[in-house]
């Protein structure tokens, strides 16, 4: 076993067992704050994602706009407002609208859907559509919508770039901000494991979050997706990835942190460890199925979250939930 420190080589090969010392203190102390803030709950966070369309081309995801083996969809405004009035009988609280960055999705068709959702049910509205012009997010932050994921995916601006041409970590950054700035919670994070990064650059990454106060935070092991130029590089981490979810636990205190899916396809407990590592939601996938195999953010075997493998995560847990209250 060896210890990580921020500043760490980057291209040492981590072998930091889970069970083992460094990290079960880690993950301890984490998990002690999160009950402080928290207590004994898991917060049940329902997803819909309302698009695949994508105008970039990210070199690790499989809805880049190149991909042309994918069948694009989209859903309508009845169809996500009828999802959101299910996910509320089974005791979901936060519903999150995803897409990729469709910039054709029509803006009138989001505003008019978050304000329906948010006259109709009592859940708040988190937004996860990519970037979008100021008065977009101003539109949508008027007609109710509470939070924005905008993850920095990797806090080296040069990297950034490299891995997401035509768009810049200044300009993502400085979205945020606006966000924060207007009234919106926020959300970010990073992706663990990427080709080139450093583990002291995702450290940095945090304290960044840390100064941009955001609500949320999440970090995701790097998934190689078969529909991306990345598909040949090793998978992130798991071990690295939930010391760095402890860690960001321990500095960012309060803020909502997700057990993401990519944590299952590393480990068939991934999410478990992620919640034992100081994680407090989950998200679970209301997307319709036939849509959900063409959602191609981690990979094809993406393992979307049912409500059914969420109870079964927060009973194995010993943890309680709004969504165990209701059948
Ligand atoms: N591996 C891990 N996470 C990924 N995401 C997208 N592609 C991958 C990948 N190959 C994450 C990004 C994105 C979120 C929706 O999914 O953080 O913002």
């Amino acid at each position: 076993m060896q210890k990580i420190s921020p500043g760490s080589n980057p291209n040492t090969e981590l072998v930091v067992s889970s069970e083992g010392g460094v990290n079960r203190q880690l993950f301890k102390s984490a998990v002690n704050i999160r009950t402080q803030h928290f207590g004994n709950e898991v917060y049940p966070r329902g997803v819909v994602e309302i698009s695949n369309y994508c105008n970039l081309n990210c070199l690790y995801c499989g809805m880049r706009k190149d991909n042309l083996t994918i069948n694009r969809y989209r859903l309508g405004h009845n169809e996500i407002v009828q999802i959101a009035l299910s996910m509320e009988q089974h005791g979901i609280k936060s519903i999150m609208l995803q897409s990729g960055d469709d910039y054709t999705y029509p803006i009138a068709s989001l505003v008019k859907t978050v304000h329906a959702i948010r006259k109709e049910t009592d859940l708040r509205v988190i937004l996860c559509l990519g970037e979008r012009k100021r008065a977009d997010l101003e539109a949508m932050l008027k007609a109710g919508a509470n939070m924005y994921v905008l993850k920095l995916e990797t806090p080296n601006p040069i990297l950034f770039q490299k891995l997401r041409p035509s768009t810049t970590f200044e300009r993502r950054l400085n979205q945020l901000k606006f966000m924060k700035k207007i009234g919106y919670q926020i959300s970010s994070g990073f992706i663990v494991g990427l080709p080139e990064q450093t583990h002291h650059e995702i450290f940095e990454g945090l304290m960044l979050l840390k100064d941009l106060r955001v609500d949320a935070a999440s970090v995701s092991p790097f998934i190689p997706n078969e529909g991306s130029p990345l598909k040949n590089e090793p998978f992130g981490s798991l071990e690295l990835s939930l010391y760095f979810l402890a860690q960001m636990r321990i500095h960012l205190q309060g803020v909502y942190i997700p057990a993401v899916s990519a944590f299952s396809l590393l480990h068939k407990d991934g999410q478990a460890l992620a919640m034992n590592a100081g994680a407090n939601v989950i998200t679970i996938n209301f997307t319709p199925k036939t849509n959900a195999k063409q959602y191609l953010m981690y990979s094809e075997k993406r393992n979307p979250v049912s409500l059914e493998r969420a109870r079964e995560l927060i009973l194995s847990l010993g943890m309680t939930s709004s969504i165990l209250q209701i059948n």
